[in-house]
């Protein structure tokens, strides 16, 4: 992605999501940071898939201002460990919901081997060019076994429309690929399952009014506004569509196969 369309995007719309969320109340905090991601129903399907549980460990890669890793640990008692490039979103996280943040990038964890409980990367594949290097870290730092949470946005057929800049839509068979080759085994995977309710859909609603109001004449919201609706016209014209998907990590046993370009 461009830097200026991604912090635009991921960096400058989250710490005014985080300034509104102050004004609004903190009741409007994770479902105005979970960016467009996920619905509560997306989230209780990934949580129950990889069987959460009080005190486990969770590493939330590309985690943004921290919604989906938040909702986990009020939901599901988890221990997130939230990793984000993006320095006013990691802010945004720690100071709507004092988690601990990583600022790193999902292709360099910096985590030992074999130390993370479960993992999701929620949103955040389709943004990285080298997929695999991403599910390869995650696989690194996973314990054997464990459950990684992936939400994707998947291309269905030819795109006639433009991507936003610097997403990456991958098929569903490149994307089993990927998994596969990377030390993954493919458990489950579901479409989005149902509309957020409007308890949750309101309070998102709110805060984006609000940070529309206050900086609508910023050049950054006026690219990150133009991200949104490309992303609106493909879901709408059927060219991309989430899906959920639970995996696990391969154990040793398993080794990694060669990648596609060492083939
Ligand atoms: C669509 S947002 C999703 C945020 C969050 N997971 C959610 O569901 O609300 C994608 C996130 O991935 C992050 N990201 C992009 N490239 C990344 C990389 N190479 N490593 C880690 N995170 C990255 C972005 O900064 C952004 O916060």
């Amino acid at each position: 992605m461009t830097a200026v369309a991604m912090v635009a995007e991921f960096d400058d719309v989250a710490g005014w999501t985080a300034d509104a969320v102050e004004q609004l109340g903190e009741r409007h905090a994770i479902p105005a940071t979970c960016r467009g991601s996920a619905s509560p129903a997306a989230l209780a399907w990934l949580a129950e898939a990889c069987e959460l549980s009080p005190g486990i460990s969770l590493l939330d890669v590309g985690a943004g201002a921290g919604g989906p890793s938040a909702w986990a640990a009020e939901r599901f008692g988890v221990r997130p460990i939230l990793l984000e490039p993006m320095p006013a979103a990691g802010r945004a996280a720690a100071r709507l919901f004092g988690l601990p943040i990583l600022a790193a990038d999902g292709r360099r964890i910096p985590l030992r081997t074999g130390s993370v409980d479960a993992a999701w990367c929620l949103g955040m594949l389709c943004t990285v060019q080298d997929k695999a290097a991403v599910l390869e870290e995650i696989h690194r730092v996973l314990k054997p076994d464990a459950s990684l949470g992936l939400l994707v946005l998947l291309a269905h057929g030819p795109q006639t429309h433009p991507a936003p800049e610097g997403s990456y839509f991958p098929t569903e068979r490149e994307l089993s690929v990927l998994l596969d080759d990377t030390g993954f085994e493919l458990l489950e995977q579901i479409d989005q399952p149902g509309e957020a309710p409007l308890s949750w859909s309101r309070r998102a609603e709110q805060v984006a009014a609000f940070v529309a109001t206050r900086h609508r004449t910023d050049p950054a919201y006026t690219l990150a506004a133009h991200q949104g609706e490309r992303f609106t016209h493909l879901f709408a014209s059927g060219q991309i569509a989430v899906r959920l998907i639970h995996a696990i990590s391969r154990s040793a046993g398993h080794p990694l196969k060669p990648r596609m370009e060492e083939r």
